[in-house]
């Protein structure tokens, strides 16, 4: 029984109304209203879900500075907090020439060149976040990470900011698939 894999369904229901979606670059998802997530091993399919996204938590796989991950521990906060009625789902996919690096070179692209903890740390320390590897599911997933994160609508500048600085690293030369999907949290 396993609780690391989660099913984002996107379509007419579920507790999040999609509030704006963004093709920042490749091809988009086609449009949904809702969106629903089940982190049932064997979630039931949703025949109305116009996608259907699945991921799963994994171990690390880039070192962090001491520093940073002690930061990281001691600021980042829960995921469900109460205020935190905002959220963004933003699934990634990179292209083939970073998969074709080695694990050194990726590292060092993602923490020397890019700084990706340290500018997380430099704009949100508290964000509540998930990031869900789909490579670990099969080959095939149209993403290779979904990316989680929860905010108030009072941090929205704030994780805005956060994105913007993300995408102007090296890292991101990498990325040829982006959708930045907002939405609302709408409990019944
Ligand atoms: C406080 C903010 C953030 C912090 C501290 C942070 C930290 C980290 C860390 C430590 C990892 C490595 C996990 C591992 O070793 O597997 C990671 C991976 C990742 N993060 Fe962030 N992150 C933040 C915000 C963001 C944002 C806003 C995005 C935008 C979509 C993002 C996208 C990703 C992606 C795609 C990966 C996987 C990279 C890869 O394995 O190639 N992160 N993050």
């Amino acid at each position: 029984m396993s609780t690391r894999l989660f099913t984002f369904n996107g379509g007419d229901t579920g507790p999040w109304r999609i509030a704006k979606t963004e093709t920042v670059v490749g091809e988009p998802l086609p449009a949904a209203k809702r969106l629903d997530i089940s982190s049932a091993p064997e979630s039931p399919s949703r025949p109305y879900a116009v996608w259907v996204l699945r991921g799963i938590t994994s171990n690390e796989r880039y070192g962090v500075r001491e520093e940073e991950k002690s930061r990281i521990v001691s600021m980042q906060q829960s995921l469900g907090l109460p205020e935190s009625t905002c959220a963004a789902l933003i699934p990634i996919r990179k292209n083939a020439a970073w998969w074709a690096l080695s694990h050194n070179e990726r590292q060092n692209i993602f923490e020397q060149q890019s700084r990706h903890a340290g500018i997380g740390l430099d704009h949100f320390p508290e964000l509540p976040r998930r990031l869900h590897h789909c490579r670990d599911l099969s080959e095939n997933e149209p993403f290779d990470f979904i990316t989680w994160f929860e905010y108030s609508p009072a941090q929205e500048a704030a994780f805005d900011q956060l994105l913007a600085a993300l995408r102007a690293t090296a890292e991101w030369k990498y990325v040829e698939r982006e959708i930045d999907i907002r939405l609302v949290r709408e409990d019944d």
